[in-house]
């Protein structure tokens, strides 16, 4: 069984915050610091608004984040960024394979692959989501669709470099939808994923995978959430635009931390 770690909570503004919006919700964000304990906060602006987080948060504990990279380096790719280019702007972690991008963009387990591959070459950890959607859980494919998608992702990933992988389990049904998934559901999907991690990767590097889960997080759910076992901290879309439900969020994820701890 994986031990508690403090909750790892990750904020993906999407396609929303000007660099003004920014730089409010952030001080926000630093103001409320000493009341959010030992959680790994880690926020995903917008490209546009990387360099003022970057400047905002360049004293403190919270990381940064990019929402996508190409696989390429460098070179003539027009409207593409790369790994190297998110790293010399601050960035620690990168979003790879969400949903939106499966869904509107064309992304494939093969081209999440890649990014993965690109993302580790860069020294940025890849936060690789994986869901299913409300077709295949109706069809009671959910399992095998994680499985294929995780399998996908970390194909050719070496025993080293899985330990840089966070995994974030984001049923496409509960995304934007508030309908989440109710703890004990997404809890059989982590534990499903935490052994798929074991069976290809050993049980020590299962214990220590950080397995996030992503669908209308908000306050309310946050407590329940973090208190199953194999949870260890949310993707947070919506809610996290706003310090008033973001912060939240991560003040009841500590408060589970502390009860189970
Ligand atoms: P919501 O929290 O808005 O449902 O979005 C989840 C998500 O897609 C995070 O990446």
């Amino acid at each position: 069984m994986p031990e508690k770690r403090p909750p790892f909570i990750a904020g993906n503004w999407k396609m929303h915050m000007t660099v003004p919006e920014t730089r409010m919700l952030l001080e926000k964000i630093l103001e409320a610091g000493p009341e959010l304990g030992s959680a790994e906060i880690v926020v995903i602006p917008p490209f546009t608004s990387l360099g003022e987080a970057a400047r905002i948060l360049a004293a403190s504990s919270i990381a940064l984040g990019a929402q996508n990279l190409f696989w390429e380096d460098k070179g003539a790719f027009t409207g593409e960024i790369s790994g190297p280019l998110l790293r010399d702007i601050g960035c620690r972690y990168v979003v790879v394979g969400h949903s939106e991008r499966r869904q509107i963009f064309g992304e494939t387990d093969g081209t999440v692959n890649r990014r993965v591959r690109a993302a580790l070459r860069s020294d940025l950890k890849p936060i690789v989501c994986v869901g299913e959607t409300f077709e295949e859980r109706d069809g009671g494919q959910t399992l095998p669709r994680v499985r294929t998608q995780f399998e996908g992702a970390l194909e050719g990933i070496s025993h080293e470099d899985v330990r840089k992988i966070v995994l974030a389990y984001e049923p496409v049904w509960a995304i934007g939808t508030g309908r989440t998934a109710t703890p004990g559901q997404a809890e059989d999907v982590h534990a499903e994923l935490r052994q798929k991690f074991e069976e290809m990767y050993g049980k020590e590097a299962a214990a220590c995978a950080i397995i996030l889960y992503g669908g209308s997080v908000k306050p309310a759910n946050s407590f329940s959430l973090f208190r199953e076992k194999n949870i260890d901290g949310f993707l947070v879309g919506g809610a996290s635009l706003e310090a008033e439900t973001f912060i939240p969020i991560v003040k009841e994820a500590m408060k589970a931390y502390k009860e189970v701890e």
